[in-house]
């Protein structure tokens, strides 16, 4: 191979590249980590290093119980001179494994963010590796046979006219049920999003920094706009990526957060017509062609949902199970369009097997043979601790829900997909006082704040982008013009240059910086349209890639589509 052709690649050689496979060390196990106020790092998997930081259950009685922090760093390795501290990185969720997301594509973010830092991911307390861990179930037989009777993909508050009720009444027994079974650590009245931030704080210290380093994704954002507001002289670098209204967040009304998912998904009705039958296969001669042709082929699903079985396991691909594929797909829609459009012409054929395996074809529940606990992830029962925990109390009946869900469908067609937050949280009964609710802002932050919002985000609008900038001076909001959810859902040179020279050099974006992305939505399969780019675009092109594949919905993690 010639010089030239050597120094340029094609982005389209690096979408085959396998995500990195982390292993653990042998003999390493979390619990085998002494939890410790000092940052005591062990090796642990492939070439990382992870620790238990130690953190009082309760911020005001700091002799009442204690919480084990699960860290693991991706650690510097630019000379100490150059040595830029440590980076924190929340996925959102709520409930969201940090940790996981660091040991999955550490290297993706060091090659964004620069060898200057460590690169810290954390499961905020509650979740994950940290402990004590929120779990409402004693077994994970008792919790496998609780989210078969109520599984997440059963999202659709449409699906029948008895969801709402369904979902409503289970909501008061799970509220019951956690609220009981809490009693012995009073773990739930203290894991709210106040805490998390005055946990970030003492991690950032116990490194031997004042200031706080951060990058949020979705809920994220919540996490590090309350940390601004509770210490805004301990600012040093915080990005807002994907941004959730925290002050509609504090009130459990996030009606307006899915002003854009509609948005999004015109986007995959105006790509595929565009882009021609060869690279959609859903194709259809123009957009409303593809929105009726989606409409006809969901609304059938309602009268006949269809039994599938696969090589791993069955179950029934029904009106649900699309309505959550396609909402889903507005996340990612440049890694999850095309799949999306081969999957509904397989379905439109009759065959439902790609479409049900995409969102998870996990192996039937196998009693574990030892009486040992086992770790179980826990970012659904995680997901709804936090976020009703951090809301204020909701007391909705089965009617005022149904309020809600109509008022909520006069602003999108996701509404079923969206209210699901506020059924979840009518049942939910452990609150506690005098933590942090809001307002978000400051009247000054140590360091300015880097916003990020698309211009077609499906849960986080652009609106509450601009909304939260405004709240803290000096913020700068920088746009990507594309749809998803967050800024790595699509490929962004400019966007992630900006990103790198804020934490290297604390350069902010110019005020009304608009993004392009580098990226079509549905590429042609002939690899010759592909764009010429030197290794280093590429590189960082791919690693926005990989993050974007591990900072997931919790949702989709649940369901087993890793
Ligand atoms: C939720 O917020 C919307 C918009 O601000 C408002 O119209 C609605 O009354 C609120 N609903 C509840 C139950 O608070
Ligand atoms: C999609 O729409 C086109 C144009 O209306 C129609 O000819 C075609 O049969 C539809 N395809 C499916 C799968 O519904
Ligand atoms: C519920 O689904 C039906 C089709 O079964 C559809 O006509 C209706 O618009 C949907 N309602 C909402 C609020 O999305
Ligand atoms: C299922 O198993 C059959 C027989 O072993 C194999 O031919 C087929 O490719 C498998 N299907 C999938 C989707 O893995
Ligand atoms: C339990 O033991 C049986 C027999 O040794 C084995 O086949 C099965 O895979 C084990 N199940 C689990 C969940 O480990
Ligand atoms: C805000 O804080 C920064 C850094 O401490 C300082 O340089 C700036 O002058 C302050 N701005 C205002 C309006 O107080
Ligand atoms: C670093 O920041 C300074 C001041 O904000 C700016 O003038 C300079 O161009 C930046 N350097 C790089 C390499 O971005």
């Amino acid at each position: 191979m010639n010089s030239l052709l050597k120094k340029f690649t094609t982005v389209a050689a690096f979408l085959t590249a396998v995500t990195r496979h982390v292993q653990a060390t042998p003999d390493f196990e979390w619990t085998k980590l002494e939890p410790s106020e000092s940052l005591n790092w062990s090796p642990c998997y492939s070439g990382l290093e992870c620790a238990r930081f130690q953190v009082p259950l309760d911020y005001s009685t700091p002799d009442n119980g204690v919480a084990a922090i699960a860290l693991v760093k991706y650690a510097s390795t630019a000379p100490k001179s150059q040595y830029l501290g440590p980076i924190l990185i929340n996925p959102g969720g709520p409930g969201s494994s940090g940790v996981e997301v660091v040991l999955q594509v550490g290297s993706a973010f060091a090659t964004i963010l620069g060898a200057q830092f460590d690169l810290i991911g954390f499961d905020p307390r509650g979740v994950s590796y940290s402990t004590p861990q929120i779990s409402n179930f004693r077994t994970d037989a008792e919790r496998s046979l609780w989210s078969a009777a109520s599984p997440p993909t059963e999202l659709s508050l449409n699906a029948s006219d008895t969801v709402i009720q369904d979902k409503w009444a289970r909501a008061q027994l799970l509220g019951t049920l956690a609220k009981e079974r809490d009693v012995t650590e009073n773990l739930l009245l203290h894991v709210t999003t106040d805490n998390v931030a005055r946990d970030m704080l003492r991690i950032t210290e116990a490194f031997g920094f004042a200031k706080l380093q951060y990058w949020g994704f979705s809920y994220g954002t919540v996490l590090g706009a309350t940390f601004a507001t509770m210490f805004p002289d301990k600012v040093g670098r915080i990005i807002l990526d994907g941004v959730m209204d925290a002050d509609e967040w504090f009130a459990a009304n996030l009606t307006s957060s899915m002003v854009d998912a509609d948005k999004s998904l015109q986007t995959f009705f105006d790509g595929c017509a565009a882009a021609g039958p060869e690279a959609c296969a859903f194709y259809a001669p123009t957009a409303a062609d593809i929105a009726a042709n989606l409409t006809a082929l969901t609304n059938a699903l309602k009268e006949n949902p269809i039994p599938v079985i696969t090589n791993v396991s069955y179950g029934i691909f029904d009106f649900s199970q699309l309505r959550t594929f396609i909402f889903v797909a507005t996340y990612t829609p440049y890694q999850r369009f095309q799949p999306l459009a081969q999957g509904l012409a397989q379905l439109a054929a009759g065959d439902a097997g790609p479409l049900y395996a995409f969102l998870g074809d996990t192996p039937p529940f196998e009693c574990p043979n030892t009486t040992a606990p086992a770790f179980h992830p826990n970012s659904v029962e995680a997901n709804i601790a936090i976020m009703c925990g951090d809301g204020t109390p909701v007391t909705d009946s089965v009617s005022q829900i149904r309020n809600f869900y109509a008022q909520e469908a006069r602003l999108t067609s996701f509404a079923d997909s969206s209210v699901s937050r506020r059924v979840s949280c009518s049942g939910w009964k452990v609150h506690r006082e005098g933590r942090f609710m809001g307002p978000v802002g400051a009247a000054n932050t140590s360091f300015p704040l880097l916003v990020i919002g698309n211009t077609a985000d499906p849960v986080t609008p652009l609106s509450h982008a601009r909304r939260t900038a405004s709240a803290f001076p000096g913020a700068v909001l920088l746009t990507q013009d594309s749809p998803g959810h967050t800024s790595q859902a699509a490929q962004s040179l400019c966007t992630i240059q900006h990103i790198g020279q804020y934490f290297q050099n604390g350069t902010l974006p110019e005020a009304g910086t608009l993004c392009p992305v580098d990226q079509e939505l549905f590429p042609k399969p002939s690899a010759s349209t592909a764009v010429r780019r030197s290794i280093q675009d590429s590189e960082l092109l791919e690693a926005g890639r990989q993050i974007a594949e591990a900072v997931r919905p919790v949702l989709l993690r649940t369901m087993g589509a890793q």
